[in-house]
């Protein structure tokens, strides 16, 4: 299939294309490039074997920039990742958040259904879980209270492509909600490099292990979980990168709507990651326990059993392959990709 992967140049785009490439597929990549950088792109042609990405500097907003690209490719599916996604910048920001994240998708969806592209994976996320009615946590899981504007721009999201999926039956709607993205391509030449302080534990851990930050702060130690620190699905970003390609081969027969937890299914606590990191990459990670940050829910980890048995995906890599996959790819590349 030829898939368009919008905010293909990010993170979790970044590795998607790859398998979607090791898949046999080709893509086409619109990104605008505001939480990313082209780079991204020539180290997956490199690692994918292939001369160059097709890709658009194009904002999904720009409804005909987005029309340009439909009318010069023929498109079967889109892998929708492009979206802001910092959880405390939605806080100061609602309206940007709202406005990139729902006014882009609307003007996608609009776009897909004009050029007769009626396939959609979206990236949604746990966090439409709220505090979670029930742990491991289960597709039939009720949505939950969102504590910030980022939470509620896939909340919604969710909701409007399911009533235009009903309106109209022809869609095929994929809503994969990832765990915790961590790690990185084996090769250490593609990864994340977030801009400013990262609020994520794993970037947080790798920027102190290379120096950039004097320690780690733990956000509570009070929680009623084993060791009193908040406990995550942590999953390798490669593990959800063939998520995808496993729900783009099944969207035909996905029943027109379908909801896929990405997650191991196992809970790793802060303190169990520090370790991790600590043993697997011999560097030390110091740390103090400061207060619990507003909005942290103690627990939250999936059960991904559904995608398994409909998909037939499940996650291969474990703790180890995390913690040495996101050491191996900061080290490699201490500032991200060069400017
Ligand atoms: P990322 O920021 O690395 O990638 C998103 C990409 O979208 C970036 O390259 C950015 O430049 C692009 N983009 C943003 N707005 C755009 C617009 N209007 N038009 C075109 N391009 C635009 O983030 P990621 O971690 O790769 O996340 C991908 C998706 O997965 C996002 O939708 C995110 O909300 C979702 N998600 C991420 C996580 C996580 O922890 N990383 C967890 C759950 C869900
Ligand atoms: N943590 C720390 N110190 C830090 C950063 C995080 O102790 O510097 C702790 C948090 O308190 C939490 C755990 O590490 O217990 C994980 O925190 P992250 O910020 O890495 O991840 P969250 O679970 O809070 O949120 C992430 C994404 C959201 C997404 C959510 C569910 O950031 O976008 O997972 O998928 F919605």
């Amino acid at each position: 299939m030829n898939i368009l992967v919008t905010g293909g140049a990010g993170y979790i785009g970044s590795h998607t294309l790859i398998e979607l490439y090791k898949a046999g597929h080709t893509a086409v990549v619109v990104d605008n490039l505001s939480n990313s950088n082209p780079e991204s792109l020539r180290r997956v042609a490199e690692l994918a074997g292939i001369e160059q990405v097709p890709f658009y500097k194009v904002d999904i907003r720009d409804r005909e920039a987005l029309e340009k690209v439909f009318s010069q490719h023929k498109l079967d599916a889109c892998i929708h990742f492009a979206g802001l996604k910092a959880v405390g910048e939605s806080v100061e920001k609602p309206w940007e958040y709202y406005e990139n994240n729902i006014g882009g998708t609307l003007v996608l969806v609009d776009v897909m259904r004009q050029h007769g592209c009626k396939n959609i994976i979206f990236s949604s996320s746990a966090t439409v879980y709220g505090d979670p009615a029930q742990i491991p946590i289960t597709e039939q899981c009720p949505k939950g209270t969102c504590t910030n504007p980022y939470g509620w721009t896939k909340s919604m999201l969710e909701q409007v492509l399911t009533d235009i999926q009903h309106a109209d039956p022809s869609w095929n709607v994929v809503l994969l909600r990832y765990f915790n993205p961590v790690g990185a391509h084996p090769s250490g030449r593609i990864g994340e490099y977030p801009n400013g302080i990262p609020n994520n534990l794993m970037p947080y851990i790798t920027q102190v292990a290379v120096g950039k930050r004097p320690q780690l702060g733990v956000f509570g130690n009070d929680y009623p979980t084993p060791d009193g620190t908040g406990v995550r699905d942590y999953i390798h970003v490669c593990d959800l990168a063939s998520g995808h390609v496993s729900a783009l081969q099944a969207i035909d027969r996905c029943c027109g709507l379908a909801i896929y937890n990405l997650g191991t299914g196992q809970g790793y606590s802060v303190l169990d990651m520090v370790h991790a990191f600590e043993r697997v990459n011999h560097v030390p990670i110091p740390y103090t326990i400061q207060p619990r940050r507003a909005g942290d829910i103690a627990t939250c980890y999936s059960n991904p059993a559904k995608a398994e048995a409909e998909l037939g995906w499940k996650a291969r890599y474990g703790i180890d392959d995390m913690v040495r996959d996101s050491w191996n790819w900061q080290r490699n590349n201490p500032d991200g990709y060069p400017c």
